[in-house]
């Protein structure tokens, strides 16, 4: 019974290290790796090669290497009987809820102006209590956002296209997509990439939004039509956007969100996953795994997170 890393593009050697260090009998295999693929029960993932795990016949466990899982559910070739596995991890839920509330702060206060413009002239700015911020999907991590931005003092509210347990705040429902964006002045995309949320920040969606909204993407680059962002920013029914993820990563040089004056640009840096954080919770469901017994943090395969 061995594990698989498999992490193309991203080197595997810090999670191989931790895995030895945290669970020393493990029989570990960082793709490319010789290995036969009889043994491999257990493969924590990050963006697969395609189609390669229809081949291990005794894959129980796909676990990613982070929160989301569209790099693993988008692949039509996984056997129907492997279960896949996230990561729910305190640092990355914090780690998510301080870049958001960063990226909000930075909109109202514009705070890069005074040093680009070598201006000591105080600037208008945004106030925290004129903002509505409309949480697009409140999951794990949404509804740590939705806490942090509250706690603050914003008036938050979230959508989700799923029934909630009771929340402090409004939760908008699916069929309630224009009312909660019509009050929304900042939008935050958390949603998981699903075939339902693919393109969902589109021009339809941003013409909802009240003139000068702001638009904060930290889900996935596939969420955003990129070419309705810059019309709707240049046209200026949005007052512009900062973005995490992009369809295309590293976001090519030639792109134009790199020179526009109203689009931030970050590099997929909102929470990353530290090996060393969780690898605690892989080894925990390699072993409940090993006894029979049911592992956690599982997703849901029908709905894709
Ligand atoms: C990062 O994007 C993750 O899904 O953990």
């Amino acid at each position: 019974m061995s594990v698989l890393v498999i992490s193309p593009g991203r080197d595997p050697e810090a999670w191989v290290q931790e895995l030895k260090n945290q669970h020393p009998g493990m029989q570990i295999f960082a793709y490319p790796e010789e290995h036969n693929k009889e043994d491999i029960e257990y493969a924590i993932a990050w963006k697969h090669p395609r189609g390669i795990f229809k081949n291990y016949p005794n894959l129980k466990v796909i676990a990613s290497m982070g929160a989301g899982v569209d790099h693993i559910t988008s692949d039509p070739e996984i056997p129907k009987n492997v279960t896949i596995t996230r990561i729910i991890d305190d640092q990355l839920t914090l780690d998510m809820s301080a870049f958001v509330l960063a990226l909000v702060m930075n909109h109202l206060r514009n705070l890069s102006f005074h040093h680009n413009h070598k201006s000591w002239e105080p600037t208008n700015y945004l106030k925290i209590e004129d903002q509505n911020i409309g949480v697009m999907g409140v999951g794990v991590l949404g509804s740590a956002v939705v806490k942090t931005l509250t706690n603050v003092g914003f008036k938050v509210s979230g959508w989700a296209t799923q029934p909630k347990p009771q929340s402090d705040v409004t939760i908008f429902g699916k069929d309630q997509l224009d009312e909660f964006l019509g009050q929304t002045t900042i939008v935050v995309c958390l949603l998981p990439l699903t075939q339902q949320t693919e393109n969902i920040l589109n021009k339809e969606l941003f013409k909802k939004l009240p003139k000068g909204a702001y638009i904060i993407n930290v889900a996935r680059g596939q969420h955003l039509v990129e070419h309705d962002l810059l019309e709707m920013v240049d046209t200026g029914h949005l007052s512009g956007a900062s973005l995490d993820v992009f369809r295309k990563e590293p976001l090519p040089e030639e792109h134009p969100f790199w020179q526009h004056p109203k689009i931030s640009i970050t590099p997929h840096i909102a929470s990353v996953t530290d090996p060393k954080k969780v690898v605690p919770q892989l080894v925990e469901n390699y072993i409940r795994m090993t006894e029979g017994k049911p592992v956690k943090n599982i997703v849901k395969r029908e709905k894709g997170y």
